[in-house]
């Protein structure tokens, strides 16, 4: 299997063990709050695509969201590194542990490969949907086989804009005081639940734009280089380059970026 058949392969296998999971009493514990959370189902997803990769490419390198806080290196620090490394899978296991706690549907599994910092390929699959979301590096990007594009629309009051909620107080607030200018210039405004499920919405032209703050790499890598291929601009907050250590981050159709902007 190549790189981006393994991707979707795990994607796919992991996103049908966690659905197959969904509602049978899992554990649920605390992260960082109470505003964090982290499921056994989360961490069973992660050591599953984690073997998976490692058993086929054993010299890459490997960052999930969930093993990073057993890493002994600080998190910027493997980030910084990534510049040297030919190949560093980045990880989220559940994306929209929330939803999946309360038995919503719609959280999703990211898988991103960057070579040596640039991301070479993305796919996000939500389990309920059966959407496989994918791109690979110049390559354009795809759901379910067919190819996707961002949306042409480049009035603000006609798009439709997301946001999601950070369990940092600091980056949650940020999102609040955006999202108090925006909600008077959009047509309206979602919370889905699900930070990658929001890229992938804006690179497949379903949302117009997405920004959130206090992200992660392993939230938003895969859905980065979707919305880039898809022929959409991924900065952060401030409007400079996307890169892996970007935690405030805004995905839009171009068209609308420099709106949201000013927004923000
Ligand atoms: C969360 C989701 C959510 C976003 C949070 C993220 P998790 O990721 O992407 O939509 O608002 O900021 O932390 O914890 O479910 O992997
Ligand atoms: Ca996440
Ligand atoms: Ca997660």
């Amino acid at each position: 299997m190549n790189h981006l058949e393994i991707a979707q392969t795990m994607a796919r296998l992991a996103g049908e063990l966690i659905k197959s999971k969904m509602g049978s009493g899992f554990i649920t514990e605390d992260k960082s709050s109470s505003f964090d959370v982290v499921t056994e189902v989360d961490k069973a997803s992660e050591l599953f695509i984690r073997n998976g990769i490692l058993e086929q490419f054993p010299l890459h390198k490997f960052l999930g969201e969930e093993e990073s806080f057993l890493n002994e290196k600080p998190l910027e620090e493997v980030l910084k590194g990534a510049a040297e490394e030919p190949y560093l899978w980045i990880v989220d296991p559940i994306d929209g542990t929330s939803n999946y706690v309360q038995g919503i549907p719609g959280f999703t599994v990211s898988i991103a490969l960057a070579c040596y910092g640039q991301l070479q390929l993305g796919v996000i699959y939500d389990p309920c949907a059966d959407e496989m979301f994918w791109a690979e590096k110049g390559m354009g990007a795809f759901l379910n086989g067919r190819s996707i594009h961002v949306s042409p629309t480049n009035e603000l009051g006609r798009s439709v804009v997301a946001t999601g909620f950070p369990s940092n107080m600091e980056a949650r607030r940020a999102v609040y005081e955006g999202l108090g200018r925006l909600i008077e210039k959009c047509r309206t405004i979602r919370s889905l639940g699900s930070a990658a499920r929001h890229l992938a919405y804006v690179a497949s032209g379903r949302l117009h734009a997405f920004w959130e703050n206090g992200l992660n790499a392993w939230d938003i890598a895969a859905g980065v280089l979707i919305i880039q291929e898809a022929g959409g601009k991924v900065t952060d907050t401030k409007g400079n380059a996307y890169n892996l250590l970007t935690t405030n981050v805004v995905g839009s159709n171009g068209h609308l970026h420099e709106p949201v902007l000013h927004c923000l």
